[in-house]
């Protein structure tokens, strides 16, 4: 798993570099790449070069459109880690954007970051049919926008403080996190025009995401900063509305637990060519950075 992991995240960077380098040189360049390249897991990207191997598509396409969701979840990094957000001073063992640059220059990068996700979709060497481009743009839209990160980020924040309701912090996490992993998992499903399979790899994908931000929560609650590359301990401090607030540790794990086996159900049909994806989910959940 790791070694696939690896040599994904090392195709979608080098792709990133060559797509930048031919970009016009500008000022954002560097602030960019800072908060794109280094020290991501680029599990997302994983996750379309494993789902696309279900369905035979052809991995520099995924690994194309892998880079593309590394940029607007770079950009949803920058942003979360600003002074107004969870203002976090450290990300992948680094100063965050915000903190090397100063702050409208970490807003700049992340806005640029954000549509430039767009242009690599759009782009004329992506080798894809245009109605199906089209019908990628479309649906990365609802996954960032305020149905999907950005309306997320607003409820994890709306909800510091307060006692929440299980239903509405799965709601929260499910569309800050979860969404862009549907659209990774939906993406491959939309190429190979399989449409009786869009809303089980829908419900698949924001599953997997909330198996990954409730593995995210966990982590911040034991792990140790040295090694997570990212302040730890936080979530309690800023009031976050999380399962171990609502829960406690040993449930939010039980929950955690049962989630993954019940995407396990759901893949199962697809026998040992979903290998690859029982690995990336086997290694979401437990993860410890
Ligand atoms: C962190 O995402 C933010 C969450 C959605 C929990 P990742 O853990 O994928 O971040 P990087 O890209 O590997 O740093
Ligand atoms: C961030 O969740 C989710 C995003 C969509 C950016 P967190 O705030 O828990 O992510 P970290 O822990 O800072 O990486
Ligand atoms: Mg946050
Ligand atoms: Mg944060
Ligand atoms: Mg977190």
């Amino acid at each position: 798993m790791k070694k696939k992991l690896n040599k994904i995240a090392k195709d979608v960077n080098l792709f990133l570099i060559r797509f930048l380098l031919k970009q016009k040189h500008t000022d954002l360049i560097k602030p960019m790449k800072y908060g794109l390249l280094p020290g991501g897991k680029k599990i997302r990207s994983k996750l379309i070069v494993d789902i696309g191997k279900i369905f035979k598509l052809r991995y520099q396409n995924l690994i194309q459109i892998g880079a593309a969701v590394e940029c607007i979840h770079a950009y949803s990094l920058i942003h979360d880690d600003l002074p107004c957000m969870d203002n976090d001073s450290l990300r992948r063992g680094k100063l965050s954007t915000h903190k090397k640059f100063g702050e409208s220059t970490a807003i700049l990068a992340g806005n640029s970051l954000l549509i430039i996700a767009y242009e690599i979709l759009s782009n004329s060497n992506l080798n894809l049919d245009s109605k199906i481009k089209i019908k990628l743009i479309n649906l990365i839209s609802k996954c960032s926008g305020h149905s999907g990160i950005a309306g997320g980020q607003y409820s994890d924040l709306s909800f510091e403080h307060k006692k929440i309701p299980l239903k509405k912090i799965i709601e929260m996490q499910t569309k800050k996190t979860g969404r862009l992993f549907s659209f990774c998992c939906i993406a491959p499903v939309i190429i190979s025009k399989k449409k009786k399979y869009f809303k089980e790899f829908d419900k698949i994908g924001s599953d997997i995401g909330l198996l990954f931000q409730i593995a995210d929560d966990l982590i911040d609650y034991s792990g140790k900063t040295k090694k997570v590359g990212k302040k730890t301990k936080k979530d309690s401090k800023k009031g976050k509305a999380t399962l171990i607030s609502l829960l406690g540790y040993k449930k939010t794990i039980k929950y955690k637990n049962k989630l993954k086996l019940n995407i396990f159900k759901k893949i199962r049909k697809f026998r040992n060519k979903s290998n690859d994806l029982k690995n990336t989910i086997n290694y979401i959940a437990n993860r410890t950075k």
